[in-house]
């Protein structure tokens, strides 16, 4: 296997960018790999994390998705007394980490696992709690860039499409063995695909002539099921359909929903979260999962917070964060980012853990209250925080 660098247009996100890329094989030793994954808002990652990891004699931090480990090697480095816990469902993915990841031995764990079977690992490492954990979801540029496993619409393969090769249905068989109805709510609801029903239609007719085994047959049959006006509009006509084969092969959404509580369970008080997503379903998922931790449970119009109640984290990013148009131009994955962060709250410091805004908000909603007399709220809002890069415009706190 050779090693294959960016040069020229490079994307490595079938999300929002087009697949059009040089490559130049520049070695043989699959080990030597590193260097050609470029992290996404890696300094931002590192800066949130930061006061998590550099706390105490030991910290322990969680990469979810390690990938070619880019996001952890820095990490790592870093932070010489973190010992790190990288989880990837990806064997290949895992070989290269290693070898990559090899100088900082004596402080890595790397388990082949599904995020969402955290709880398990960290049972079986011995690590009750940790006090850092990154996601940085979707496939990485070794997945996509391989010749041989059909993530990619922009060069033949044959459609495989898991991440873990060791398991699990191929999106060949999705796509022979899907009925019309099946495949149609895969195209619309994880493709966000106007024409789910025509594509549908287009795979159920070509392969009663014989089955869909690759890449390139299936991006073309989609690109002639899709209306010509809509061919010229954003990017190209197969990607929703290749995201949502993605999505629906790994079973991708199911996994997050049940890791993203799951791993801020394990946070320990003043443990830290970070997560990068690529696609509009994945950051929907992420955001609830936080808001359910940041949102006082309490009766909202009790100018009081009741024991138990409150919120147990804080948000550290303002909305989703977005990368700088610098990095978008030097990393176009970075295109399509939002990042979302928080904070655990430590339950001993006696604080209700409130935001400035949630405090305000209450005190509002009291004095609104019947019979309290006053109509007339504080004259000052707590401004927002700036946020690092370019962020959407929902609540959120800076660090
Ligand atoms: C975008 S890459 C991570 C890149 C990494 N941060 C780096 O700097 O090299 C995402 C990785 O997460 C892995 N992955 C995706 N979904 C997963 C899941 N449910 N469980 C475990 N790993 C997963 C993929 O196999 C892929 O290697």
């Amino acid at each position: 296997m050779g090693i294959w660098r960016y040069g020229g247009t490079a994307s490595s996100d079938e999300q929002d960018a087009d697949q059009v890329r040089t490559f130049q094989p520049v070695g043989v030793d699959m080990g030597e790999l590193r260097g050609t994954h470029v992290p996404v808002l890696l300094e931002r990652c590192l800066e949130l994390l930061a006061p998590a990891l550099d706390r105490g004699d030991r910290t322990v931090h969680v990469d979810a998705t390690l990938g070619l480990a880019g996001h952890a090697e820095a990490v790592l480095e870093r932070h010489p007394r973190t010992v790190l816990i990288g989880l990837d469902r990806d064997t290949e993915a895992l070989a290269h980490a290693r070898v990559r990841l090899a100088r900082f031995a004596d402080r890595v764990h790397l388990e082949h696992a599904v995020y969402d079977e955290l709880p398990e690992v960290l049972t079986r490492l011995g690590y009750p709690g940790v006090d850092g954990v990154l996601f940085d979801l979707g496939v990485s540029s070794l997945q996509l860039d391989a010749p041989d496993r059909g993530f990619a619409y922009a060069q033949d393969a044959p459609l495989d499409m898991r991440m873990d090769q060791t398991r699990g249905v191929t999106a060949e068989e999705v796509v022979n063995s899907y009925s019309h109805g099946e495949l149609a709510r895969v195209l619309k609801v994880y493709g966000e695909e106007k024409f789910a029903g025509r594509i549908a239609s287009a795979i159920v007719r070509e392969r009663e002539r014989s089955p869909i085994t690759s890449s390139a047959r299936l991006a073309e049959l989609v690109r002639e099921s899709i209306p010509a006006p809509a061919r010229r509009t954003g990017g190209h006509p197969a990607k929703r359909t290749f995201q949502a084969l993605r999505i629906e092969v790994n079973r991708e959404l199911a996994a997050l929903e049940a890791a993203l509580p799951a791993a801020l369970d394990k946070l320990d008080a003043g443990g830290r979260m970070v997560v990068l997503s690529y696609h509009s379903l994945e950051d929907r998922l992420t955001k609830q999962a936080l808001a359910d931790r940041v949102r006082s449970k309490g009766p909202v119009d009790l100018p009081v917070e009741l024991p138990g109640s409150g919120p147990t984290f804080r948000l550290l990013s303002r909305g989703a964060e977005l990368a700088g148009e610098t990095e978008v131009a030097a990393n176009p994955r970075a295109a399509s980012v939002r990042l979302r962060a928080a904070v655990r709250l430590d339950p001993t410091t006696g604080g209700s853990g409130r935001t400035d805004r949630e405090r305000y908000r209450r005190r509002v909603r009291a004095m609104h209250q019947p019979g309290t007399g006053s109509t007339t709220g504080p004259t000052v809002e707590p401004g927002p925080t700036p946020g690092d890069g370019r962020g959407t415009d929902e609540e959120g706190e800076g660090t």
